[in-house]
């Protein structure tokens, strides 16, 4: 997708985007704790965003509390998540295969990795995988290539919290063990930095990476997460 497709700002404690050649579609991120958004001005911001011609509003991944406050505002369940977490006091695994940095030109690749992997409402657009990459203040993003990229793990920090955003891998080069040597990579990365607890989140759906989390030490977590919609009535 082109960049020209893609919308992003930020108002009312929201990043919004807005992708796809007709911008039917509007994502939300929350900036703020709840506590601190005012339902006027996130109504007023979906107002907006309806006349910007959104026909739904899909929230990112939210916790309890956040659903709460946007199912007040209308926002019904659109998919549920596991929150896992990795809190090193079990053994980790080593990267059993070589990865490198990433480079700026595989910015497209990993989009193609990426659409190939997952299901199309959880693919990343250029600004999606931007905001990935950008969600903390340290990034490492390694990617398994073979004569191209196979596949690509992105993970952050912030302070002692590690977040593993993504993980991908080419369907043509799945279960050979590329996602958990990613994977591995991840925690080896987290643990050196001394992050206290590396948190990811999966669909309810998706049991091979739930199976994957698990059979690598991370643990669910009580209090999933939850994306929400809204849909714009005329
Ligand atoms: C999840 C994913 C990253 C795994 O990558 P992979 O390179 O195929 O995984 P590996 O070969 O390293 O397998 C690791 C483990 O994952 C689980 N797994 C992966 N694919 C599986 C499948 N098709 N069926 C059952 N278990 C599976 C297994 O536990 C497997 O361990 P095992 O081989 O010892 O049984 C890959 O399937 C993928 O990209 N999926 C789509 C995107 C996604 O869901 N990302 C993670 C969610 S945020």
């Amino acid at each position: 997708m082109s960049s020209d497709h893609l919308l992003q700002w930020s108002s009312n404690g929201l990043r919004v985007r807005m992708s796809g050649t007709t911008h039917l579609v509007a994502h939300v991120t929350p900036l703020l704790p709840t506590q601190k958004l005012r339902k006027a001005e996130v109504l007023h911001s979906l107002d907006d965003l309806s006349k910007a011609g959104a026909e739904k509003v899909f929230t990112s991944a939210l916790r309890p509390r956040e659903q709460q406050f946007f199912a007040d505002l209308g926002f019904t369940l659109h998919e549920e998540l596991f929150l896992l977490a990795h809190n090193f006091e079990t053994p980790i695994d080593l990267p059993t295969r070589p990865s490198r940095r990433f480079r700026r030109s595989d910015w497209e690749e990993l989009l193609k990795i990426d659409s190939s992997a997952f299901p199309q409402f959880w693919q990343f657009d250029g600004l999606a995988l931007a905001e990935a990459i950008s969600a903390t203040s340290k990034t490492r993003i390694r990617v398994d290539v073979q004569d191209t990229p196979a596949g690509f793990a992105i993970t952050g920090r912030s302070g002692r919290m590690g977040f593993l955003q993504r993980v991908a891998v080419d369907p043509r080069h799945q279960r050979i063990g590329i996602g958990r040597s990613l994977v591995a990579d991840a925690l080896q990365w987290s643990k050196k930095r001394f992050v206290k607890e590396l948190l990811v989140n999966t669909q309810v759906s998706n049991s091979n990476a739930l199976s994957l989390y698990e059979s690598m030490g991370f643990i669910k977590k009580y209090g999933g997460l939850a994306v929400l919609q809204w849909t714009v009535t005329s």
